[in-house]
């Protein structure tokens, strides 16, 4: 069985660890690291997996090394593990950092390195995530595929572009956070009519839960979704005329935009944020 390095084992880290261990992966082949020893026997502890404070260590022979540390530290990281990947040769690097760029990893190896750039989103903690994976220059199709594999343990996995990345942050990377401002909103909306907080609250997350499975689970378009429970003359379809003479299309329209274009400026090599959602 392959060996897989996980370099930071924080919350993304984790999630990736848990989801492997239930697609079957011997806990054994799966090797963490974190500088906090607490951490590290948490995780031991927990997975049954074996963990070090030593990154080079951890990917030394390793077959994929997932990079699960913050966006300013995946360079310097690289830098350090630069070495033990090219003795290796075969390692495939794989990142889940916002922003970094397959150029500025290739960089940071030696020439040839296969790397692969993914950007996940937070559903990925309880295995329903969406990762979005670019190649590097250097990625056979057998390695995407395979990387593809390894994360279909924790949810959805496509194959884009990486001129598309920026887009896909604004989208899938931050969507999730579009769906619980809504879900906030339905819910304030009902108290102001009246109804007990907890009771908004139960309704708006189940309709969220609700809608997201018919669109997970249906072969229908969202927008015949949405027909089929808009009666003419009816409940649902004067709240969608307020909607969207309310501009929220519009507003979608923008947000994305602008997300795109934040997520462009946190990836230039010059930005000192730490480039997180
Ligand atoms: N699209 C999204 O919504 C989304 C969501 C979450 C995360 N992400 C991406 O996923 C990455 C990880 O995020 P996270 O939320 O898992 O962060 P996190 O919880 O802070 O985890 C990072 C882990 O890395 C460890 N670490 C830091 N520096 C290290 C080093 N030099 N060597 C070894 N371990 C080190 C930290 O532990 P110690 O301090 O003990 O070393 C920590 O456990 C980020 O780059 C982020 O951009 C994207």
């Amino acid at each position: 069985m392959s060996t897989i390095a996980i370099i930071g084992g924080g919350n993304i880290g984790e999630a990736l660890i848990s989801g492997l261990l239930a697609a079957d992966r011997d806990p054994q082949s799966i090797i963490a690291t974190n500088r906090t020893r607490s951490r590290s026997e948490y995780l031991e502890k927990t997975y049954g997996i074996r963990t070090t404070d030593d990154n080079q260590a951890a990917a030394d022979g390793a077959d994929y090394i997932f990079l699960c540390v913050k966006p300013p530290q995946i360079v310097p990281l690289l830098g350090e593990l630069s070495e033990t990947i090219d003795q290796s040769g075969s390692s495939i690097v794989v990142s889940l950092a916002s922003g970094v760029t397959t150029s500025a990893m290739e960089d940071a190896l030696s020439a040839g390195s296969p790397v692969v750039r993914v950007m996940p989103n937070t559903p990925m903690l309880i295995g329903k995530g969406l990762s979005a994976c670019a190649a590097g220059r250097f990625v056979t199709e057998d390695q995407m595929d395979a990387v593809s594999e390894l994360l279909g343990a924790v949810g959805d996995v496509v194959v884009v572009g990486e001129d598309d990345m920026d887009v896909v942050s604004a989208v899938s990377g931050a969507g999730p956070a579009y769906y619980f401002l809504m879900t906030e909103a339905l819910i304030e909306a009902g108290v102001q009519q009246g109804l007990k907080r907890d009771v908004a609250t139960k309704l708006a997350r189940s309709v969220a839960a609700g809608a997201g499975a018919l669109l997970e689970t249906s072969e229908d378009e969202p927008a015949k979704l949405r027909a089929n429970i808009s009666s003419p003359g009816g409940v649902t379809i004067a709240a969608l005329r307020e909607l969207e003479e309310s501009g929220l299309r519009g507003a979608f329209f923008r947000a994305i935009e602008i997300s795109a274009q934040r997520s462009a400026e946190l990836g230039a090599p010059s930005t000192t944020s730490d480039g997180d959602h």
